[in-house]
Protein backbone atom coordinates (compact mmCIF):
# COMPACT_ATOMS: atom_id res chain seq x y z
CA UNK A 1 0.00 0.00 0.00
CA UNK A 2 1.38 3.19 -0.59
CA UNK A 3 -0.83 6.64 0.42
CA UNK A 4 -1.08 9.59 -1.97
CA UNK A 5 -0.92 11.77 2.02
CA UNK A 6 0.01 9.27 4.33
CA UNK A 7 0.71 12.51 7.06
CA UNK A 8 -1.52 11.49 9.34
CA UNK A 9 -0.01 7.69 9.71
CA UNK A 10 4.00 9.26 9.52
CA UNK A 11 2.54 11.78 12.28
CA UNK A 12 1.16 8.65 14.63
CA UNK A 13 4.27 7.04 13.75
CA UNK A 14 6.17 9.94 15.68
CA UNK A 15 7.86 10.65 12.14
CA UNK A 16 9.08 14.13 12.06
CA UNK A 17 6.31 15.93 9.63
CA UNK A 18 6.00 19.35 7.64
CA UNK A 19 2.52 20.25 9.45
CA UNK A 20 -0.03 18.82 11.41
CA UNK A 21 -2.79 16.70 10.01
CA UNK A 22 -6.23 17.43 10.29
CA UNK A 23 -9.94 15.69 10.55
CA UNK A 24 -13.01 16.19 12.03
CA UNK A 25 -14.92 13.69 14.59
CA UNK A 26 -18.26 12.99 12.93
CA UNK A 27 -17.28 14.88 9.32
CA UNK A 28 -19.25 12.15 7.34
CA UNK A 29 -22.44 12.63 7.50
CA UNK A 30 -24.13 16.15 9.20
CA UNK A 31 -22.92 18.75 8.10
CA UNK A 32 -22.39 18.70 4.50
CA UNK A 33 -25.59 19.25 2.15
CA UNK A 34 -24.40 16.31 -0.21
CA UNK A 35 -25.30 13.79 2.82
CA UNK A 36 -28.26 15.34 3.93
CA UNK A 37 -29.24 14.44 0.23
CA UNK A 38 -28.69 10.80 0.43
CA UNK A 39 -29.97 10.91 3.37
CA UNK A 40 -33.70 11.84 3.05
CA UNK A 41 -33.23 9.64 -0.59
CA UNK A 42 -32.88 6.63 1.64
CA UNK A 43 -35.45 7.72 4.25
CA UNK A 44 -33.26 7.63 7.32
CA UNK A 45 -29.90 7.17 9.39
CA UNK A 46 -30.01 3.03 9.95
CA UNK A 47 -31.06 2.71 6.25
CA UNK A 48 -27.99 4.37 5.09
CA UNK A 49 -26.01 2.43 8.00
CA UNK A 50 -27.32 -0.52 6.00
CA UNK A 51 -26.21 0.20 2.89
CA UNK A 52 -22.42 -0.28 2.02
CA UNK A 53 -22.08 1.71 -1.15
CA UNK A 54 -23.99 4.52 0.34
CA UNK A 55 -21.54 4.56 3.18
CA UNK A 56 -18.71 4.44 1.62
CA UNK A 57 -19.71 7.28 -0.89
CA UNK A 58 -21.05 9.54 2.39
CA UNK A 59 -17.33 8.80 3.67
CA UNK A 60 -16.05 10.08 1.10
CA UNK A 61 -17.47 13.28 0.77
CA UNK A 62 -15.60 14.87 3.22
CA UNK A 63 -12.31 14.24 1.48
CA UNK A 64 -13.94 15.17 -1.66
CA UNK A 65 -15.25 18.36 -0.29
CA UNK A 66 -13.36 19.75 2.86
CA UNK A 67 -9.95 17.70 1.61
CA UNK A 68 -9.26 16.27 5.29
CA UNK A 69 -5.94 14.22 6.00
CA UNK A 70 -8.32 11.21 6.88
CA UNK A 71 -11.41 9.33 6.19
CA UNK A 72 -13.92 7.65 8.98
CA UNK A 73 -15.79 5.19 8.19
CA UNK A 74 -19.81 6.12 7.97
CA UNK A 75 -20.83 3.92 10.99
CA UNK A 76 -22.10 4.08 14.56
CA UNK A 77 -20.75 3.08 17.93
CA UNK A 78 -23.81 1.57 18.50
CA UNK A 79 -23.59 -1.32 16.10
CA UNK A 80 -22.29 -3.51 18.59
CA UNK A 81 -24.51 -3.13 21.05
CA UNK A 82 -26.95 -4.49 18.12
CA UNK A 83 -24.98 -7.65 17.27
CA UNK A 84 -24.88 -8.54 20.72
CA UNK A 85 -28.75 -8.55 20.55
CA UNK A 86 -29.88 -4.94 21.28
CA UNK A 87 -31.31 -3.61 18.63
CA UNK A 88 -32.26 0.58 18.37
CA UNK A 89 -33.97 2.81 16.24
CA UNK A 90 -32.93 6.17 15.65
CA UNK A 91 -35.37 8.79 16.38
CA UNK A 92 -35.33 11.82 14.67
CA UNK A 93 -34.06 15.02 16.57
CA UNK A 94 -33.42 12.96 19.34
CA UNK A 95 -31.07 10.17 19.10
CA UNK A 96 -30.92 6.31 19.59
CA UNK A 97 -33.73 4.10 21.24
CA UNK A 98 -33.10 0.59 22.43
CA UNK A 99 -36.55 -1.43 22.42
CA UNK A 100 -34.24 -3.81 25.18
CA UNK A 101 -31.75 -2.69 27.67
CA UNK A 102 -29.61 -4.62 30.19
CA UNK A 103 -32.14 -3.88 33.02
CA UNK A 104 -31.10 -6.63 35.38
CA UNK A 105 -28.09 -8.79 36.18
CA UNK A 106 -29.74 -11.96 34.08
CA UNK A 107 -30.02 -9.92 30.65
CA UNK A 108 -25.95 -10.10 30.49
CA UNK A 109 -26.40 -13.68 29.98
CA UNK A 110 -28.34 -12.83 27.23
CA UNK A 111 -26.50 -11.49 25.08
CA UNK A 112 -23.97 -12.53 22.13
CA UNK A 113 -20.20 -11.90 22.53
CA UNK A 114 -16.99 -12.09 20.78
CA UNK A 115 -16.17 -13.26 17.39
CA UNK A 116 -19.51 -14.39 16.54
CA UNK A 117 -21.46 -11.22 17.43
CA UNK A 118 -18.67 -9.40 15.46
CA UNK A 119 -19.34 -11.37 12.61
CA UNK A 120 -22.83 -9.98 12.41
CA UNK A 121 -21.41 -6.43 11.25
CA UNK A 122 -20.65 -7.79 7.56
CA UNK A 123 -22.01 -4.65 6.32
CA UNK A 124 -19.75 -2.20 7.99
CA UNK A 125 -16.87 -4.62 6.35
CA UNK A 126 -18.57 -4.29 3.21
CA UNK A 127 -18.40 -0.45 3.47
CA UNK A 128 -14.89 -0.60 4.67
CA UNK A 129 -14.00 -2.34 1.21
CA UNK A 130 -15.90 -0.46 -1.02
CA UNK A 131 -14.03 2.78 0.91
CA UNK A 132 -10.78 1.78 -0.05
CA UNK A 133 -11.61 0.53 -3.22
CA UNK A 134 -13.03 3.69 -3.85
CA UNK A 135 -10.49 6.19 -2.04
CA UNK A 136 -7.53 4.46 -4.30
CA UNK A 137 -5.18 5.37 -1.20
CA UNK A 138 -5.88 9.32 -1.55
CA UNK A 139 -5.37 9.24 2.47
CA UNK A 140 -6.02 6.45 5.13
CA UNK A 141 -9.06 5.34 6.41
CA UNK A 142 -10.25 5.39 10.36
CA UNK A 143 -12.17 2.12 11.18
CA UNK A 144 -13.93 3.12 15.00
CA UNK A 145 -15.71 1.82 18.14
CA UNK A 146 -17.52 3.01 21.29
CA UNK A 147 -15.11 2.44 24.60
CA UNK A 148 -16.49 -0.31 26.79
CA UNK A 149 -18.23 2.28 29.21
CA UNK A 150 -19.52 4.22 26.54
CA UNK A 151 -21.52 1.38 24.72
CA UNK A 152 -22.37 -0.16 28.61
CA UNK A 153 -23.80 3.44 29.33
CA UNK A 154 -26.18 2.58 26.00
CA UNK A 155 -26.83 -0.57 26.77
CA UNK A 156 -27.93 -0.03 30.27
CA UNK A 157 -29.72 3.50 30.23
CA UNK A 158 -31.45 2.81 26.64
CA UNK A 159 -30.86 5.97 25.20
CA UNK A 160 -29.29 9.19 25.84
CA UNK A 161 -29.04 10.77 29.00
CA UNK A 162 -27.51 14.25 30.63
CA UNK A 163 -26.40 11.97 33.29
CA UNK A 164 -26.16 8.30 32.65
CA UNK A 165 -27.37 7.95 36.44
CA UNK A 166 -29.02 4.33 35.56
CA UNK A 167 -25.82 3.18 34.04
CA UNK A 168 -23.98 4.31 36.91
CA UNK A 169 -26.47 2.96 39.32
CA UNK A 170 -25.82 -0.43 37.86
CA UNK A 171 -21.94 0.08 37.97
CA UNK A 172 -22.50 0.74 41.67
CA UNK A 173 -25.21 -1.75 42.80
CA UNK A 174 -23.54 -4.57 40.55
CA UNK A 175 -19.73 -4.40 40.11
CA UNK A 176 -18.44 -7.47 39.87
CA UNK A 177 -21.21 -8.32 37.05
CA UNK A 178 -20.42 -4.36 35.40
CA UNK A 179 -17.28 -5.87 34.81
CA UNK A 180 -18.50 -8.97 33.74
CA UNK A 181 -20.40 -7.08 31.04
CA UNK A 182 -17.87 -5.08 30.02
CA UNK A 183 -15.79 -7.87 29.68
CA UNK A 184 -17.90 -9.20 27.25
CA UNK A 185 -18.41 -5.61 25.17
CA UNK A 186 -14.70 -5.46 25.25
CA UNK A 187 -14.36 -9.29 23.96
CA UNK A 188 -16.39 -8.22 20.97
CA UNK A 189 -14.92 -4.57 20.22
CA UNK A 190 -11.37 -6.28 19.98
CA UNK A 191 -13.20 -9.09 17.20
CA UNK A 192 -14.99 -6.48 15.88
CA UNK A 193 -12.01 -4.12 15.11
CA UNK A 194 -9.90 -6.94 14.05
CA UNK A 195 -12.51 -7.40 11.35
CA UNK A 196 -12.38 -3.81 10.24
CA UNK A 197 -8.71 -3.87 10.17
CA UNK A 198 -9.00 -7.16 8.27
CA UNK A 199 -11.49 -5.36 5.79
CA UNK A 200 -9.03 -2.00 5.30
CA UNK A 201 -9.11 0.49 7.82
CA UNK A 202 -5.32 1.79 8.78
CA UNK A 203 -6.35 3.28 12.50
CA UNK A 204 -8.33 2.33 15.04
CA UNK A 205 -9.97 5.24 17.06
CA UNK A 206 -11.84 4.22 20.33
CA UNK A 207 -14.52 6.66 21.16
CA UNK A 208 -15.17 7.34 25.09
CA UNK A 209 -17.87 10.38 24.68
CA UNK A 210 -19.21 9.26 28.21
CA UNK A 211 -15.97 9.03 30.11
CA UNK A 212 -16.50 12.56 32.01
CA UNK A 213 -19.64 11.09 33.65
CA UNK A 214 -17.26 8.79 35.83
CA UNK A 215 -15.07 9.65 38.60
CA UNK A 216 -11.76 9.16 38.69
CA UNK A 217 -11.91 5.95 40.74
CA UNK A 218 -14.42 4.42 39.01
CA UNK A 219 -12.34 4.82 35.50
CA UNK A 220 -9.71 4.18 36.85
CA UNK A 221 -10.66 0.63 38.34
CA UNK A 222 -13.24 -0.28 36.06
CA UNK A 223 -12.13 1.25 32.73
CA UNK A 224 -8.52 1.74 32.37
CA UNK A 225 -8.08 -2.02 32.42
CA UNK A 226 -10.74 -2.56 29.64
CA UNK A 227 -8.67 -0.08 27.68
CA UNK A 228 -5.81 -1.53 28.55
CA UNK A 229 -6.47 -4.90 27.08
CA UNK A 230 -7.99 -3.44 23.91
CA UNK A 231 -4.35 -1.29 23.45
CA UNK A 232 -2.84 -4.78 23.95
CA UNK A 233 -4.66 -6.78 21.71
CA UNK A 234 -4.96 -4.09 18.43
CA UNK A 235 -1.35 -4.52 17.76
CA UNK A 236 -2.20 -4.43 13.62
CA UNK A 237 -2.63 -0.72 13.05
CA UNK A 238 -2.31 2.49 15.98
CA UNK A 239 -4.91 3.42 18.55
CA UNK A 240 -6.51 6.57 19.22
CA UNK A 241 -8.00 6.58 22.94
CA UNK A 242 -10.82 9.44 22.94
CA UNK A 243 -11.73 9.67 26.80
CA UNK A 244 -14.06 12.78 26.67
CA UNK A 245 -13.97 15.20 29.78
CA UNK A 246 -11.22 12.38 30.77
CA UNK A 247 -8.61 14.72 31.73
CA UNK A 248 -8.51 13.18 35.38
CA UNK A 249 -6.70 9.87 33.79
CA UNK A 250 -4.36 10.86 31.15
CA UNK A 251 -1.61 10.28 34.19
CA UNK A 252 -3.40 6.65 33.63
CA UNK A 253 -3.48 6.47 30.03
CA UNK A 254 -0.15 7.54 30.24
CA UNK A 255 1.12 3.23 30.62
CA UNK A 256 -1.58 2.28 28.19
CA UNK A 257 -0.31 1.32 24.56
CA UNK A 258 -1.46 3.34 22.32
CA UNK A 259 -0.41 6.08 19.87
CA UNK A 260 -2.88 8.94 19.87
CA UNK A 261 -5.00 10.65 22.97
CA UNK A 262 -7.42 12.22 21.62
CA UNK A 263 -8.53 15.88 23.92
CA UNK A 264 -11.73 17.59 24.55
CA UNK A 265 -11.63 21.60 24.28
CA UNK A 266 -11.91 21.61 28.24
CA UNK A 267 -8.41 20.68 28.52
CA UNK A 268 -5.00 22.55 28.23
CA UNK A 269 -2.59 21.38 25.82
CA UNK A 270 -0.01 21.91 28.39
CA UNK A 271 -1.45 19.84 31.01
CA UNK A 272 -1.85 17.13 28.68
CA UNK A 273 1.23 17.07 27.66
CA UNK A 274 2.88 17.04 30.73
CA UNK A 275 0.55 14.01 31.51
CA UNK A 276 0.98 12.00 29.11
CA UNK A 277 4.40 12.98 28.46
CA UNK A 278 6.58 13.16 25.73
CA UNK A 279 5.60 9.97 23.00
CA UNK A 280 2.49 9.74 22.38
CA UNK A 281 0.70 12.09 20.06
CA UNK A 282 -2.51 14.16 20.75
CA UNK A 283 -5.02 15.34 19.17
CA UNK A 284 -7.56 17.97 19.42
CA UNK A 285 -9.29 20.11 20.78
CA UNK A 286 -10.98 23.20 19.45
CA UNK A 287 -14.32 24.01 20.56
CA UNK A 288 -16.73 22.83 17.85
CA UNK A 289 -18.58 26.30 18.36
CA UNK A 290 -15.16 27.68 17.54
CA UNK A 291 -16.62 27.26 14.04
CA UNK A 292 -18.97 29.57 14.29
CA UNK A 293 -16.96 32.63 14.81
CA UNK A 294 -15.97 35.03 11.79
CA UNK A 295 -13.28 33.46 9.61
CA UNK A 296 -10.86 35.98 11.12
CA UNK A 297 -11.17 34.94 14.45
CA UNK A 298 -11.40 31.41 13.73
CA UNK A 299 -7.99 31.66 11.68
CA UNK A 300 -6.39 33.23 14.94
CA UNK A 301 -7.83 30.52 17.54
CA UNK A 302 -6.71 27.97 15.77
CA UNK A 303 -3.14 29.23 15.55
CA UNK A 304 -3.59 29.95 19.19
CA UNK A 305 -4.15 26.14 19.52
CA UNK A 306 -1.46 24.82 16.47
CA UNK A 307 1.33 26.58 18.57
CA UNK A 308 0.02 25.72 22.27
CA UNK A 309 0.23 22.03 21.00
CA UNK A 310 3.33 22.33 18.90
CA UNK A 311 4.60 18.85 17.09
CA UNK A 312 3.32 15.70 17.32
CA UNK A 313 -0.36 17.16 17.04
CA UNK A 314 -3.22 15.93 15.12
CA UNK A 315 -5.62 18.36 14.52
CA UNK A 316 -9.68 17.78 15.31
CA UNK A 317 -12.54 19.28 17.43
CA UNK A 318 -12.58 18.65 21.05
CA UNK A 319 -15.71 16.59 20.10
CA UNK A 320 -18.19 15.72 16.44
CA UNK A 321 -18.74 19.02 14.55
CA UNK A 322 -22.10 20.00 15.50
CA UNK A 323 -24.77 19.66 12.42
CA UNK A 324 -24.95 23.13 11.75
CA UNK A 325 -21.81 24.13 11.56
CA UNK A 326 -21.49 26.53 8.47
CA UNK A 327 -19.24 25.07 5.91
CA UNK A 328 -16.80 28.20 5.94
CA UNK A 329 -16.20 27.71 9.08
CA UNK A 330 -15.19 24.07 8.63
CA UNK A 331 -13.24 24.97 5.55
CA UNK A 332 -11.40 28.19 7.27
CA UNK A 333 -10.13 25.89 10.35
CA UNK A 334 -8.92 23.14 7.94
CA UNK A 335 -7.28 25.91 5.47
CA UNK A 336 -5.45 27.71 8.45
CA UNK A 337 -4.00 23.98 9.30
CA UNK A 338 -2.98 23.09 6.18
CA UNK A 339 -1.20 26.74 5.61
CA UNK A 340 0.70 25.82 8.58
CA UNK A 341 4.49 24.97 8.38
CA UNK A 342 6.42 23.80 11.66
O1 LIG B 1 -17.25 10.56 12.51
C1 LIG B 1 -17.94 10.31 11.52
O2 LIG B 1 -18.32 11.17 10.74
C2 LIG B 1 -18.29 8.87 11.22
C3 LIG B 1 -19.61 8.52 11.55
C4 LIG B 1 -20.04 8.47 13.01
C5 LIG B 1 -21.41 8.52 13.36
N1 LIG B 1 -21.51 8.29 14.69
C6 LIG B 1 -22.51 8.74 12.41
C7 LIG B 1 -23.78 9.26 12.92
C8 LIG B 1 -19.30 8.29 14.20
C9 LIG B 1 -17.81 8.22 14.43
C10 LIG B 1 -20.27 8.16 15.25
C11 LIG B 1 -19.88 7.89 16.65
C12 LIG B 1 -20.90 8.01 17.70
N2 LIG B 1 -22.22 7.67 17.66
C13 LIG B 1 -20.59 8.44 19.02
C14 LIG B 1 -19.23 8.82 19.51
C15 LIG B 1 -18.82 10.15 19.07
C16 LIG B 1 -19.48 11.28 19.82
O3 LIG B 1 -20.07 12.13 19.12
O4 LIG B 1 -19.38 11.32 21.04
C17 LIG B 1 -21.80 8.40 19.76
C18 LIG B 1 -21.96 8.79 21.21
C19 LIG B 1 -22.82 7.90 18.89
C20 LIG B 1 -24.24 7.60 19.21
C21 LIG B 1 -25.17 8.40 18.38
N3 LIG B 1 -25.34 8.23 17.02
C22 LIG B 1 -26.05 9.42 18.80
C23 LIG B 1 -26.18 9.92 20.22
C24 LIG B 1 -26.75 9.88 17.67
C25 LIG B 1 -27.86 10.90 17.59
C26 LIG B 1 -27.37 12.27 17.75
C27 LIG B 1 -26.39 12.73 16.68
O5 LIG B 1 -25.20 12.70 16.97
O6 LIG B 1 -26.80 13.06 15.56
C28 LIG B 1 -26.25 9.16 16.55
C29 LIG B 1 -26.68 9.32 15.15
C30 LIG B 1 -25.65 9.53 14.13
N4 LIG B 1 -24.47 8.85 14.02
C31 LIG B 1 -25.73 10.43 13.05
C32 LIG B 1 -24.57 10.26 12.29
C33 LIG B 1 -24.21 10.95 11.00
C34 LIG B 1 -26.89 11.37 12.77
C35 LIG B 1 -28.01 10.63 12.17
C36 LIG B 1 -28.63 11.45 11.08
O7 LIG B 1 -29.55 12.18 11.41
O8 LIG B 1 -28.21 11.31 9.92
Amino acid sequence: MSLKNDLFLRTLAGQEVERPPVWLMRQAGRILPQYRAIRSRLGGFKELLFNPALAAEVTIQPVDELDVDAAIIFSDILVIPEAMGLDYSMVEKKGPLFDKTINEVADIKKLAVGQSAAEKLDYVFEAIQITKKELDDRVPLIGFSGAPWTLMAYMVEGQGSKTFAKAKKFLYQHPKESEALLDSITETLIAYCKLKIKAGVDVIQIFDSWASMLSPDIYNRFMIKQLNRICTEITEVPIILFSKGAWFALNEMKTLDCQGIGLDWNTKPAFARAAIGPDKILQGNADPCLLYADPSEIQQKTKEMLSAFGKKHIVNLGHGVYPDTPLLGVKTFIKTVKEHKY
